[in-house]
């Protein structure tokens, strides 16, 4: 749409947090921070800069599935301010004709319509610098949007070098911007760092600009939410419970019955279809994928989970990278540990933990099982209390069962173990050979010891 350019700046540790992890890299709905600055580019087919300089291996591996988005990044090894960020990316500026838009990698609640809405504003009306703000009733710690009387912007007084009149403006500064590149590149040439943080500051381009006589102007957002920067805790579970009603919403409108929306979590790029039902005490996690008609009972946890047509997840249930089948049933109590692939209308039911397995079509494991490095075969059923014994103290081994085997109650099958299809064990077998197709596995059946009256 636009011959833009964008400037992320993300470089910053985000002391505030008290982390190990950088800020950018914390997350919000389940999706890293400077992920959801991003997004809000998408559309606009935009060259991107990414500022990055403290873990920055970290943030390129977490940007790692953009790949298809001209990314691009400069390294920032000193945190001495927004526009010493900015200058880091001056090679890019200079290349570069009309607007620059400088986002900062903390505010995860922008939209991207509000993004595109405003890079708009700014081009129709051939501003030189645009800054977006918004009205706060606590701004502290936040830039304040100073105005002379006739109304027009005259600079950006950050937090720590504000006197008591300037605390008191409720208008504050988002951090957007979109400024034109030569103006940019002037200031960056000619800026200072003579404040209390000693640090060299973006928004000192103002009074820069009201020098040079550009045209400058303010455009507010009218969801003050958008432009929360998360620099502690507090604001990022503040920004959580936001985005998260924004997203339960958005489910709400597709078709989605969310019985508690307060006691149900979904992250920002889970997929749910149509009419599935969700009760509460749920978390939705990761790409967990949900299609239509299905059920999920409460107190589940579903994390990088595709979940078929039809399915009834019972109370419970914990699934992770994990796939459920059309018309299968899972739970309650179950535990599907990664690698696991339930195919159509299977059952798995109570205390059943699977861990890389794969359970065929029609296949049930009704109760009380574990299954490790395993494949069951269509139709076939494993009895309650069976263990799939994968592990001998060192390595693990697999296990194939047939199609319409009948594995009976507390069987013990020792891998590496083939059973082929339609054989059986009796209750209690050990089965520690290969079975043929058709064969039936017998352990040894309890001895009956006669009490004394009996025997005489
Ligand atoms: C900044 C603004 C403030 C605004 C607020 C909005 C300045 C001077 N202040 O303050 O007016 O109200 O954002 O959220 O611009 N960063 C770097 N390198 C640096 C410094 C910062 O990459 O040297 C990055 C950080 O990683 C962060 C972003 O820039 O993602 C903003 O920095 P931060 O320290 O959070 O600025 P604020 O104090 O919140
Ligand atoms: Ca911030």
């Amino acid at each position: 749409m636009t011959d833009l350019l964008s400037i992320i700046l993300a470089a910053g540790k985000g002391t505030r947090m008290k982390s190990d992890k950088i800020k950018v890299l914390h997350p919000v709905a389940g999706k890293a921070i400077i992920k959801h600055v991003l997004n809000t580019l998408d559309g606009l087919n935009s060259k991107i800069v990414n500022v990055i300089g403290h873990q920055k291996e970290k943030v390129k591996a977490e940007l790692e599935d953009l790949d298809k988005w001209d990314l691009n990044y400069v390294i920032q090894s000193e945190q001495l301010g927004t526009g010493h960020a900015v200058k880091q990316a001056e090679d890019y500026i200079a290349g570069h004709e009309g607007p620059v838009l400088i986002l900062y990698g903390d505010t995860p609640l922008l939209r991207k319509e509000t993004i595109a809405e405003f890079v708009k504003d700014h081009q129709q009306n051939n501003f030189d610098l645009t800054i977006m703000t918004a009205f706060f009733d606590d701004p502290e710690g936040y830039g304040r949007i100073v105005k002379d009387q006739a109304g027009n912007l005259t600079a950006i007084v950050e937090e720590k070098d504000a006197d008591p009149e300037i605390k008191k403006i409720k208008e504050i500064n988002s951090g957007v911007n979109c400024i034109d590149s030569e103006l940019l590149q002037d200031f960056l040439a000619n800026m200072d760092n003579d404040n209390a943080q000693q640090e060299y500051y973006l928004t000192d381009i103002i009074e820069f600009a009201i020098n040079k006589n550009k045209k400058i102007n303010t455009y507010t957002v009218q969801d003050s939410d958008e432009i929360i920067g998360i620099n502690s805790r507090k604001q990022q579970a503040e920004a959580e419970q936001i985005l998260r009603e924004r997203i339960i919403d958005q489910h709400l409108t597709n078709g989605v019955t969310i019985i508690d929306p307060n006691t149900t979590f979904i992250d920002a790029e889970v997929e749910i279809e149509q009419d599935v039902t969700i009760y509460p005490f749920n978390y939705l996690e990761g790409k967990t994928k949900v299609a239509k008609n299905t059920v999920i009972n409460q107190n589940c946890k579903l994390k990088n989970a595709v979940i078929g047509e039809n399915v009834e997840i019972l109370a419970n249930t914990i699934i992770k990278e994990s796939e459920v089948g059309d018309g299968t049933n899972v739970g309650p109590f179950a535990y599907l540990r990664p690698g696991s692939i339930v195919e159509d209308n299977c059952k798995i039911g109570d205390f059943v933990e699977l861990k890389k397995t794969t359970v065929k079509s029609g296949a049930k494991v009704p109760h009380l099982c574990y299954a490790g490095d395993a494949e069951i075969g269509e139709r076939t059923n494993i009895g309650a209390g069976t263990i799939f014994a994968n592990y001998d103290g060192e390595n693990k081994f697999q296990t194939k069962v047939g199609k319409d085997v009948f594995i009976g109650s507390d069987s013990i099958l020792i891998a590496p173990l083939t059973i082929g299809d339609q054989a059986k064990t009796a209750a209690g077998s050990v089965v520690t050979k290969d079975v043929n197709s058709g064969d039936i596995v017998m352990g040894v059946p309890a001895r009956i010891y006669k009490s004394k009256k009996q025997e005489d």
